[in-house]
């Protein structure tokens, strides 16, 4: 069984939708540790609830980012963590995990990137009144929401559509694509062992 750390810096409901996904067993991997960077994060509570370790941490009480990602380092290694799925981890990933997991670390992102990297890229997409957008699956690198794109999924900005009708849209369709894609990646990898 694959073992993966799931980063997430808020209300984690693709954390969840991962959680579900493994529970039904539509994921073939364990997830041995939550990340995460902001103490009160829902994401901490639906981990509990499910027995799942957190490692939480607070960034500004150490030096650098390489300060903090080398304790990350140390807890993955100590979970036998083989992948890193970042689930709303809003920070960049720094050389030190990025080198330990080459290949292995994985994002979604609320739009078609290149378009909206950054923060409320749901905004940013309602704000520039285009038609489509949607949600984006890649592998990390140093970059803001760059790295190899590995699914897209569009939705449409209907006339009357708030910004939250929009938010709700992009979260239905990341709640499926991101268990299906992390299923066909790692469900695959398993079968390679
Ligand atoms: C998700 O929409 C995810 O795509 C986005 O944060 C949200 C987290 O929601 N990630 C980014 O914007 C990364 N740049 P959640 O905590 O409910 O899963």
């Amino acid at each position: 069984m694959t073992k993966i750390a799931v980063f997430a810096s808020g209300s984690g409901t693709n954390f969840q939708a991962i959680i579900d996904a493994v529970q039904n067993k539509q994921l073939e991997a364990e997830i041995a540790i939550l990340v995460c960077d902001k103490p009160n994060a829902f994401a901490i509570e639906r981990a509990k609830e499910n027995n799942i370790d957190v490692f939480q941490f607070i960034p500004k009480n150490f030096e650098n980012k390489q300060a903090f990602e080398k304790v990350i380092l140390e807890q993955l290694r100590s979970h036998d963590v083989e992948w890193i799925v970042l689930a709303g981890y809003m920070r960049l990933i720094g050389n030190t995990l990025l080198s330990a997991f080459e290949g292995r670390i994985i994002n979604i992102h609320p739009s078609l990137l290149p378009s909206f990297p950054g923060k409320d890229a749901v905004e940013q997409a309602y704000e520039a009144k285009v038609k489509v957008t949607g949600v984006t699956i890649h592998y990390v690198d140093a970059g803001m929401d760059t790295g190899p794109i590995i699914a897209q999924a569009p939705i449409f900005i209907e006339e009357n559509d708030t910004v939250d009708m929009v938010r709700m849209k992009i979260q239905q369709v990341e709640h499926k694509l991101y268990p299906d894609v992390l299923a066909k990646l790692l469900n695959e990898v398993e079968s390679e062992v």
